[in-house]
């Protein structure tokens, strides 16, 4: 058995977003989701198992990862050696192309990187489905980069094994996602946490829940239909949503900023002026435009017009996480 394995995941940015648990500990989500994984900012881990080693090691881009981080991954690894019936501890290499911690989907990426190098470097042998179920366990919204292009994360009957992601089949669609990076530090309130206190606390969140799977059942109408427009609209309104629902959790969960709202008010004008252009945001100040890739650079170049100086990148559709060597050492 090898004992060392490298794997790259994409990030995934959801269409019709996950927020809120069913199981905090399983991390079964209380409604369905569905993402596109993108083709930029991947991660890549290396796992290497060291029987000799009396913890865990992890590092990030090159230097010790930060103790939550560390914990994290470690705990992620005790899943995978109680799968496994043990193989030691591992030395845990991991590099991430995005801001880690900002709203930028950087667990979705790092976990399902972390769950296929893992699983590999113990002598695993997961099928797809069997990788997004353990991928779920590092962060909810891995489960989803585990596959390329759309893909659909089932809440399920509220068991381990009724809730993981699979592609959405059939997509021709092929849009672009235009990031607008408008403030790449690390958040003040982790989406763990922002989740739970919704879920606890707000007013809105029952109603979140019903149009979500209203939103659900439109998406991949109006996917299968090829329909940008469409897929844009009920994208947008679903993140306005999620964002209704912590806005009103006490205390307020507020990722939304003042350079967030201008840039929505951009998008919502570029629609205006004839140009199919549609906002998402996640667990940060970050706005993502859907748009066609033909309007790809306008659209970037509008959103680096209204706010000077930030990082704005153009992602497309891109693959599943997947192993990338392996060494037999
Ligand atoms: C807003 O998957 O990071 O990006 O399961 O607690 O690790 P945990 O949460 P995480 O939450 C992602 C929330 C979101 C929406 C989404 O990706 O669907």
């Amino acid at each position: 058995m090898s004992d060392r394995a490298t794997a790259v995941a994409h990030p995934n940015i959801a269409l019709v977003k996950y927020w809120g648990k069913r199981d905090d500990e399983l991390i079964i989500p209380r409604t369905d989701s569905l993402s596109m994984t993108l083709d930029i900012f991947p991660t890549v881990t290396t796992v290497t198992r060291d029987p000799a080693a009396r913890a865990d090691t992890v590092v990030l881009n090159g230097a010790a990862a930060p103790d939550d981080m560390a914990r994290r991954v470690s705990r992620f690894l005790d899943l995978v050696r109680g799968l496994a019936g043990g193989g030691g501890h591992a030395y845990v290499d991991t590099r991430n192309t995005v801001p880690t911690g900002a709203g930028l989907a950087s667990s979705a990426s790092g976990m399902a990187a972390l769950a296929v190098a893992a699983a590999r470097a113990y002598g695993l042998d997961l099928d797809e489905r069997a990788l997004s179920r353990l991928a779920r366990r590092g962060s909810g919204s891995a489960s989803r980069s585990i596959f390329g292009r759309f893909a659909v994360w089932h809440a399920g009957d509220g068991s381990d094994a009724g809730s993981y992601a699979e592609p959405v089949p059939g997509v021709t669609l092929d849009p672009a996602l235009v990031v607008a990076m408008v403030d790449t530090g690390v958040k003040a309130v982790s989406s763990r946490e922002a989740m739970r206190r919704t879920v606890a606390t707000s007013p809105l969140y029952d109603a979140w829940v019903q149009s979500s799977a209203a939103d659900l059942a439109e998406m991949q109408v109006a996917l299968a239909r090829g329909d940008l427009a469409a897929v844009g609209e009920i994208a947008e309104r679903n993140a306005l949503g999620m964002h209704a629902t912590m806005l009103a959790a006490r205390p307020a969960v507020r990722y939304i900023s003042a350079g967030s709202l201008a840039l929505l008010d951009r998008v919502a004008q570029l629609r205006q002026d004839g140009t199919p252009a549609y906002a998402t945001m996640d667990a940060g100040p970050n706005v993502k435009v859907l748009c066609d890739p033909a309007d790809a650079e306008g659209v970037a170049g509008v959103l680096r017009a209204a706010a000077p100086g930030i990082r704005v990148a153009i992602a497309h559709c891109g693959p599943g996480a997947r192993l990338v060597n392996e060494d037999a050492s």
